[in-house]
This record gives structure tokens, C-alpha cells and sequence, in this order.
């Protein structure tokens, strides 16, 4: 890809920028959205929303991926614990139309690999930056398709914030992944003061520039928007709150990098997603499937998760 034409980090979607109809903001406090969201009464009110929806330019669009559903499991399990999960997703039910891929630590992907009958596709949590070599603890991209994983989560906040990984160093992971054609979930999320703050928009952009700057191509890559706050925290962000985000980073990708690839991105939530409220997130429109962290490690809820595509596929 050519190097896209980039707006300034702080840029804010078309649709909250000014107007009467979408009140400027700073990050996410702004005034007046609500009311410009919220379902018209009056004739007057249906015609701000569709001023403001249609501001919004190709968000209008939602995406049109395929649901996608991963389930990141941590530094959690045992050879036995991992054996009776597996044994749980295989005879789980699953919907044809969604997506599903499960990150086990890298020494039980081959296990789980070999037990897996569901169709579940197998991803890393974390690859080295580039070629294998003398980088003691690491994982290469080559050494994970050589094992049969397709996919590596890049990003997540747990590398950002605990290891201390930066976003060029993400940005370059992810280069290289798509190189060895391992495809990326890259992660985005802002931190609770960042969000009270007003930046949350602002990290997020800066995290997908990283990713946008380093790659060749969006073709697989998924995007995760996972806010910190939510995350293990058993605090998940209310459906209106991941939506905004969404539809701000699909906003961001259209004007950043081409309105063809913002359409096509999948942009999953995570952070505190359960069988018990995975269906109203994924009715909002933006909100194109999950990546589940506790919730994961139980095979019939982490089922469920998967299958709320079933609501999604209701409202559209
Ligand atoms: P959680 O984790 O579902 O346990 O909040 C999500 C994640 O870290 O991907």
C-alpha cells in the first residue's frame, strides 16, 4: 500500500466534527450526541439522525466481514484443563456464518491443534518481531505456520502495558506476521484516565496509525477495540460505548487508509464480553464480532458468544 494520506492524530469522524445536528467534541466527552443518537420522535429529530448518520460518510456502511469470534486464553490452563475445553468446543454447536479462532499458550496449540474437531481456527498470543534467531523466550511467525497457526494476536494491552511493548514495535510485529502469512488480530484500547480525559479516540488513532503505517495491506488483518478498562475487569463498555468507538475507528480507516478496506475490516469488541451480554453488543451496528478473554475458558459460554451472529443477523 502507498503511504496513506494521514489527518492529524486528533482528528475526530466527520459525523461529531460541528453542526447543529453532531455537536463538536473533545475525545469522548461531547455534548449533545445522545440526542443526535437517540431514536427520532418528531420529523425534525429523524432528520438530524439521518444528517448525522449521513455525515458519518462510509460509516453509514456497517462493516461486511463475517462475524468473527476469537477466544484469548491467556497464560491460563493445563494439559487436562485444556483436553476437557476442546472436548467442550467440539461438541458445542456452532453457527455456520461466524468466524471462530481460540489462542492457547504457544506449548498447547500442537494439543490442541490435534484434538480440535470443531471448526475453530488456531492463533498465537504474541510472535517475535522478525526472524527466528538468538532472541531467548521467543516465538517466530515461521515457527508458528510451521505448527499449523493462522492467525497472532498482536496488541493487546497486556503487551502494551504489562511487557511494555510500543506501537511501532507492534506496527513492525504485525508487518512481519502478514509477511510469513500469519493473519493479525491487532489490538487498540484506551486506558480508564486516558478515557476520562478525553484521548480515548486519540490513543486509538495513534495505535491503528502504528498499524496502518507498518503494513502492506488490511486484507487479514481484524481489528480488536478493547478498552483497557473493561478488560478482566468484569466492567464491560455499554453497547452505545464500544459502537462509538467502532464507528470512529471504521470513520478513522476510510479517511486513513481507503473507504473500501474501512468496509471490509472487521472490528471486534473486547473486554468483559459473557454469554450474557454478547447479544446486545453485537446488534450495534459497528460491532462486527468479539475477542473474549475469561469467558473463553468455558466451552458452552464461549459457544454462546459465538452464536449471538444470530442477533446481529436480526437487526440487519
Ligand atoms: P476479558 O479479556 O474477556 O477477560 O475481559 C478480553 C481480552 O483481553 O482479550
Amino acid at each position: 500500500m502507498a503511504t496513506p494520506a494521514y489527518i492529524s492524530a486528533s482528528a475526530k469522524p466527520a459525523c461529531i466534527q460541528s453542526g447543529p445536528a453532531c455537536p463538536s467534541f473533545s475525545g469522548l466527552r461531547r455534548t449533545g450526541f445522545e440526542q443526535c443518537m437517540r431514536a427520532p420522535s418528531t420529523f425534525v429529530d429523524l432528520e438530524k439522525v439521518v444528517a448525522c448518520r449521513s455525515s458519518r460518510g462510509v460509516v453509514t456502511m456497517a462493516g461486511t466481514g463475517k462475524f468473527f469470534v476469537g477466544g484469548n486464553w491467556k497464560c491460563n490452563g493445563s494439559k487436562d484443563s485444556i483436553a476437557k475445553l476442546v472436548g467442550d468446543l467440539n461438541a458445542a454447536k456452532l453457527e455456520d456464518d461466524v468466524e471462530v479462532i481460540v489462542a492457547p499458550p504457544f506449548i498447547y496449540i500442537s494439543q490442541v491443534k490435534d484434538s480440535l474437531t470443531a471448526p475453530i481456527q488456531i492463533s498465537a498470543q504474541n510472535s517475535w518481531v522478525g526472524k527466528g534467531g538468538a532472541f531467548t523466550g521467543e516465538i517466530s511467525a515461521e515457527q508458528l505456520k510451521d505448527i499449523g497457526c493462522e492467525w497472532v494476536i498482536l496488541g493487546h494491552s497486556e503487551r502494551r502495558h504489562i511487557i511494555g511493548e510500543s506501537n511501532e514495535f507492534t506496527g513492525k510485529k504485525a508487518a512481519y506476521a502478514l509477511e510469513q502469512n500469519l493473519k493479525v488480530i491487532g489490538c487498540v484500547g484506551e486506558k480508564l484516565e486516558e478515557r476520562e480525559a478525553g484521548k480515548t479516540f486519540d490513543v486509538c488513532f495513534e495505535q491503528l496509525k502504528a498499524f496502518a503505517d507498518a503494513v502492506p495491506s488490511w486484507d487479514n488483518i481484524v481489528i480488536a477495540y478493547e478498552p483497557v478498562w473493561a478488560i478482566g475487569t468484569g466492567k464491560v463498555a455499554t453497547p452505545q460505548q464500544a459502537q462509538e468507538v467502532h464507528a470512529a475507528i471504521r470513520d478513522w480507516m476510510a479517511k486513513n487508509v481507503t473507504p473500501e478496506v474501512a468496509k471490509k475490516v472487521r472490528i471486534i469488541y473486547g473486554g468483559s464480553v459473557n454469554g450474557a451480554n454478547c447479544a446486545e453488543l453485537a446488534k450495534q451496528e459497528d460491532i462486527d464480532g468479539f475477542l473474549v478473554g475469561g469467558a473463553s475458558l468455558k466451552g458452552a459460554e464461549f459457544a454462546t458468544i459465538c452464536n449471538s451472529v444470530t442477533a446481529k443477523k436480526a437487526v440487519v
